[in-house]
């Protein structure tokens, strides 16, 4: 309870800090700059890396994480905020350096993103995040056609995408390509559409380059597909506890 009261009270501070005197996220050049570099090996980044992680410490770190993640790690559905539990550490840490140096835009969590210290806390919180089971009931398409669009996006996904993000959406914790089962369908929507313009700015070129031809109704066929993927032995129910 008392952890609780002290998480609203930090966030509400944190809120009107954001909204009055935090200064904004840098901006970094992305990937449609000149000299863009995928993933370069620096910074707090490769700090991060090469840290053990300490759950314990990184569920403490995840408090204030869980507003809008939820303490599960789950997200919501309505696909404001993605689902995390589960993803690899590679993956969160790379994300959580791109939003904090600017490289990723997300306005909305950078000032929580922030709050973050140093490298070891980095490393903390995605060994926590990363042993979360993945929830199962996360949002899916839900239009009457779902079958015949699901049907569509398995065609396009193992011809183009089962390479890097695998057969189980479970991705490729070295090479930092990220986990998509459970993932909600708006989110990835939404995320299908930004790499495929440009706008998220960290995407993997080899990615964009396959995504970029892709029109909105394949963009439909493709996130219904993903959120239909299921990662053996890493969902909840088979894998119980995150600790
Ligand atoms: C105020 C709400 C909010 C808070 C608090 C917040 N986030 Fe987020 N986070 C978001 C939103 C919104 C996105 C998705 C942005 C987008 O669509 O690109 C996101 C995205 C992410 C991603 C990228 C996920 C992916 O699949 O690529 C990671 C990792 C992440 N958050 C971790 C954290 C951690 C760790 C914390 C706590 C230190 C945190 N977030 C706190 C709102 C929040
Ligand atoms: C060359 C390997 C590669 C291919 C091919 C590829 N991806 Fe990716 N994908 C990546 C990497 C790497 C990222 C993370 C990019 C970053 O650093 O932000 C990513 C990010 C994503 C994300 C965002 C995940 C999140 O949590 O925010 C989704 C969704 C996704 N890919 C789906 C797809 C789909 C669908 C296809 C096929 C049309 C595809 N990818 C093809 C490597 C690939």
């Amino acid at each position: 309870m008392r952890a609780v009261t002290l998480t609203m009270a930090i966030l509400g501070a944190s809120i009107a800090t954001a909204a009055f005197a935090q200064a904004p996220a840098p901006k970094k050049g992305g990937i449609e700059s000149t000299g863009y570099t995928w993933n370069a090996q620096e910074g707090e980044k490769l700090e991060a890396l090469k840290l053990k992680g300490d759950r314990t410490n990184g569920e403490e770190a995840y408090e204030v994480c869980g507003a809008c993640h939820l303490p599960s790690g789950a997200g919501r559905p309505d696909g404001t905020f993605p689902q995390l539990a589960g993803q690899h550490t590679t993956v969160l840490i790379k994300q959580m350096a791109d939003i904090r140096a600017g490289l990723r835009d997300n306005p909305t969590m950078y000032p929580f993103a922030v709050t973050l210290t140093d490298p070891q806390e980095l490393a903390d919180v995605s060994a926590y995040i990363a042993g979360l089971c993945i929830p199962t009931d996360h949002g899916k398409y839900d239009g009457a056609d779902a079958a015949v669009q699901v049907a569509k996006g398995k065609t396009l996904y193992e011809q183009q995408c089962l390479e890097c993000h695998g057969a189980h959406g479970q991705g490729d914790k070295e090479k930092f390509y990220p986990v998509i089962a459970g993932q909600h369908y708006k989110y990835l929507l939404r995320q299908m559409t930004e790499i495929r313009d440009g706008r998220r700015r960290n995407a993997n070129p080899d990615m964009v380059k396959v995504i970029k031809p892709y029109t909105d109704d394949m963009l439909v066929a493709i996130s219904a597909y993903q959120s239909s993927l299921k990662m053996p032995g890493a969902m909840c129910g088979a894998k119980t506890s995150g600790k």
